[in-house]
């Protein structure tokens, strides 16, 4: 499974990058309102330290629009996958985006139904959440496990990747369920690395290398 981080926040992406287990980005329009910047630049400046896909999503809510502004946001980077949300007017502007190559991320999926439609419209990605399935007691990772066993037996080349992740055992389960990519914010990243185990080795490691060196 490859990890992506899903934050417009240039610090936290360039932190993470230094660790060489990030390839791609997430944005949404939450995540850019939250750094307060203007968003060309943002994902500009985004694509310029990370190597792969980097999502900006669009704000219309019909197709004319999704397909104007994927047209405009798509010119600012090769590497730029422009997110869609699932709905009957994300379909129309997805198939129409297939159509003129640009690379799309369908979003707020919340079935293997949304999946598998977003799919054959032409995504290249599809974004399932978790979290927010999971608050209202849904079973975010059975989410993700549906959409991969639909997608591997039927042979579908979309992309999943598990988004809207709120623990480290969220990225596990991903993981463990197929989930093709995971997305996770910069809090979990750091979650991911810790175990207090490995503090407690470490710290003896070093108190035991002191008794025989000093
Ligand atoms: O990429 C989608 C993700 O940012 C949504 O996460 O925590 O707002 O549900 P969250």
């Amino acid at each position: 499974m490859e990890l992506f981080l899903d934050t417009a926040n240039i610090d936290e992406i360039k932190e993470a990058a230094s660790l060489g287990v990030i390839y791609g980005v997430t944005t949404n329009p939450t995540l850019i309102a939250k750094e307060g910047k203007d968003f060309k630049k943002t994902i500009i400046e985004i694509a310029s330290i990370i190597e792969g896909p980097i999502s900006a999503e669009v704000v219309s809510l019909d197709s004319d629009g999704m397909v104007k502004e994927a047209q405009e946001i798509s010119s600012w980077h090769p590497n730029i996958v422009v997110k869609i949300p699932i709905t009957w007017e994300g379909l129309k502007a997805v198939k129409r985006l297939k159509k003129l190559g640009i690379k799309t991320n369908v979003t707020l999926v919340f079935s293997p139904n949304q999946a598998l439609l977003a799919a054959r419209a032409g995504a290249t990605y599809v974004s399932p959440f978790i979290g927010r399935f999971t608050d209202i007691t849904q079973d975010g990772i059975t989410l993700i496990s549906d959409i991969a066993k639909i997608f591997d037996l039927h042979h579908i080349s979309t992309k999943i990747i598990a988004a809207s992740i709120r623990t480290p055992m969220d990225a596990v389960n991903a993981a463990k369920v197929g989930s093709d990519i995971a997305t996770v914010p910069y809090r979990v990243l750091q979650q991911m690395v810790m175990h207090p185990l490995t503090d407690i080795g470490v710290k003896r490691f070093l108190e035991d290398w002191k008794k025989v060196t000093q």
